[in-house]
């Protein structure tokens, strides 16, 4: 059995030494002398039990230091298992602790036997919470890998996903900009056999044409002018895994033909080679376009749509997903206040605008709109000021982005960046070729920037 990990941060070292030939036996010990010292070990270790003496350098006889530590814990873990030690005739402070969160105090001296007690009953108590929150997690149903939804039709998709997902049929993903498209084809690799290969995604739209045929399967030295060294393309890439062909329908029609051959044939040339290689690869492809209407626009080859298409997996419009959009928003301002240690909420008149707005730009609309409210407000966030009410898509127009933009001395210039880029791309309804255009950027800086945000956000959450 493993021991469970305590955290002892007194600024005595004889305490610290006593502590530890007292406890080594039952736990594993990390010891801290000051509050620096403390969240660096807390954050490091995590451990199950925190022992904190309240009176820490540079000012031992005041507790200020030690609440400090105290709530610096808990706005990283809020079931952080705390025990404060304080000085004797000092249960004042004890008491404020545990009102501030702590779990239990002791006083000075510190009885061991009673110490012993008070760690077990914390221990055990840190367990249950934890396997109580493993189940809980687990046996959430309006949850399934990351999505958020309770909706029936929210529903349906999963289940579709649990279903389809085994299987190595090819998949075609439709729904508005923003619907989650992305992560429905990460959740079919997850859940699939070949969850142990690569998933790759490719954006049609954002490749120049002369470079998409390189791009899909590759090219050999010298094959072009530039072919500096051979390239392995995303077929080769993702081979034993998964391959995402995002926004199919702006593919070129004679590269539609080639792919056509290779999903029928599984087999391709590199740009400039003699021989064919083999492709194991499942094929998912997404767009946010009516593909029927791109096959009559003759955008879309019917029989690849048909080839891609075994399963089309609709993801319904966040403005259909009645009170999904309350839990989403719940979920994002809890990620962001876990992470910054707040307690941020929504306003009142805030609950009534998330079902009010039409969320054109969907779930990444709702989550960029928390986001902004998150970093604009104080305790109580409004969201009627960061979007517009509904409106049909207007046409690039300054004062719009403006009036949305707070734009205040203390901001930093990526944030603003961001609230920029965020912002047009709501207002065009998640276009990005059009937001790409105001903005004054290549389509292609304009997916680098919002990939970095979400490779950033990935990173920040557990
Ligand atoms: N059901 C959901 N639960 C939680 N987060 C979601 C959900 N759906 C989408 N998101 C979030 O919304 C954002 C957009 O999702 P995603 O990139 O998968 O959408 P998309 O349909 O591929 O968009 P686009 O058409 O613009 O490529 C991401 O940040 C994603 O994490
Ligand atoms: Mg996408």
């Amino acid at each position: 059995m493993t021991r469970a990990r305590l955290l002892i941060v007194d600024d005595d070292e004889d305490i610290r030494t006593q502590m530890k030939w007292a406890l080594c036996g039952d736990y594993e010990l990390v010891t801290a002398g000051d509050r620096a010292g403390a969240l660096a070990a807390f954050t490091a270790s995590r451990p199950a039990v925190t022992l904190l003496d309240l009176g820490l350098p540079p000012r031992p006889n005041d507790p200020d230091e030690g609440f400090e530590v105290l709530s610096a814990v808990l706005a990283m873990d809020p079931l952080a298992k705390v025990i404060v030690v304080s000085g004797q005739g000092d249960k004042r402070n004890a008491l404020r602790a545990v009102g501030a969160g702590a779990s239990d105090f002791l006083c000075k001296p510190v009885d061991m036997d009673q110490l012993g007690l008070v760690l077990q009953r914390c221990v055990y108590l840190a367990e249950l919470e934890r396997e109580y929150r493993a189940t809980q997690h687990s046996a959430r149903p309006d949850v399934f890998e990351n999505m958020l939804g309770a909706n029936p039709q929210m529903q349906a998709v999963f289940d579709m996903i649990g279903k389809v997902a085994p299987t190595s049929a090819p998949v075609l993903i439709l729904g508005e900009s923003g619907t989650g498209k992305e992560m429905v084809a990460k959740a079919l690799h997850r859940r699939s056999s070949r969850k142990g290969g690569a998933f790759v995604a490719i954006n049609c739209n954002t490749i120049p044409e002369n470079l998409l045929e390189s791009e899909l399967f590759g090219h050999e030295k010298g094959s072009f002018t530039g072919a500096i060294r051979a390239h392995a393309g995303v077929f080769e890439r993702a081979q034993g895994g998964t391959l995402l062909l995002d926004e199919v329908t702006e593919m070129p029609l004679d590269m539609q033909t080639r792919l056509l051959r290779v999903l029928e044939t599984r087999r391709f040339y590199r740009v400039g080679a003699s021989t064919e290689l083999a492709t194991d690869v499942r094929v998912i492809a997404a767009t946010n376009r009516c593909p029927l209407q791109a096959v009559d626009n003759a955008q879309l080859r019917e029989d690849l749509l048909y080839r891609l298409a075994v399963f089309p997996i609709s993801m319904p419009p966040l403005r259909d997903r009645g009170d999904d959009v309350d839990l989403l928003a719940d979920q994002f301002l809890a990620e962001l206040n876990a992470r910054a240690g707040t307690m941020k909420r929504l306003s009142q008149g805030a609950r009534v605008t998330l079902h009010q707005h039409s969320w054109p730009g969907n779930v990444r609309e709702l989550k960029n709109c928390i986001e902004r409210a998150f970093i604009l407000g104080d305790d109580v966030l409004e969201l009627a000021p960061l979007i517009q009410s509904g409106a049909a898509p207007r046409g690039p127009d300054e004062a719009t982005a403006r009036e949305r933009l707070d734009i205040r001395v203390g901001s930093r210039i990526e944030d603003m960046e961001r609230f920029l880029i965020e912002a047009t791309l709501d207002h065009f309804h998640g276009n990005k070729r059009r937001a790409a255009d105001v903005l004054g950027c290549s389509l292609k800086t304009l997916y680098n920037k919002l990939n970095g945000y979400s490779q950033a956000q990935e990173l920040a959450s557990p």
